[in-house]
């Protein structure tokens, strides 16, 4: 299974042995090629729409997963039992989506030890959020994909880091 850079680079930022949830995962490629990887222990698949839960679903049965990945339609984390992913991918969606898909369910995204996240655009703006909803930001990517660049965000829980203008100072 090939996949490209921006999904590479979020496979990559997913936690070793853990159990995934994809929100928004149209057709099943990063936890399907984490499985096929031995990356990860097993997964959720969620998403909204019909026709990417059967893409999903189609996907999941050509790699013969289907005892590692269950596929769930639904609303954002509403597919999600409190504490049942480890790590929560929600990727290649506007900030704005991301950030409600997060504060309808906020027990259940804190439930996780961490997310991994892939803004379309705003990532300004979910950054601010995590910092002032209680999650620090843990690692970031940027991916040059040309004609396109990619911002990924992982958080975990935890205060940010106050920074001053002193402290960031070069010289
Ligand atoms: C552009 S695709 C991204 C697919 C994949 N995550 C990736 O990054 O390549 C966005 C997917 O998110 C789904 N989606 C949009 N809003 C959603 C929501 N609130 N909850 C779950 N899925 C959602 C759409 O149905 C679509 O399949």
């Amino acid at each position: 299974m090939h996949i490209d850079k921006r999904l590479e680079t979020i496979a990559n930022l997913v936690p070793q042995g853990c159990v995934l949830a994809d929100i928004g995962t149209d057709h099943a490629y990063l936890p399907v090629w984490l499985l096929e990887k031995q990356r990860i222990a097993r997964a959720i698949a969620g998403d909204i729409a019909a026709g990417p839960c059967q893409a999903a679903r189609t996907t999941v049965a050509q790699f013969g997963q289907h005892e590692h990945v269950e596929v769930r339609q639904g609303s954002g984390l509403k597919v999600l039992a409190l504490g049942e992913a480890d790590c929560i991918a929600i990727a290649g969606m506007g900030a704005s989506t991301i950030i409600s898909i997060l504060e309808d369910d906020m027990e259940v995204a804190q439930s996780a030890k961490l997310l991994v996240l892939q803004p379309m655009a705003g990532a300004a703006s979910l950054r601010a959020w995590l910092c002032s909803h209680g999650w620090q930001l843990a690692a970031e990517e940027l991916v040059d994909d040309a004609p396109h660049f990619y911002e990924i965000i992982a958080a975990k829980r935890g205060p940010a880091p106050a920074y001053s203008v002193a402290e960031c100072a070069v010289g």
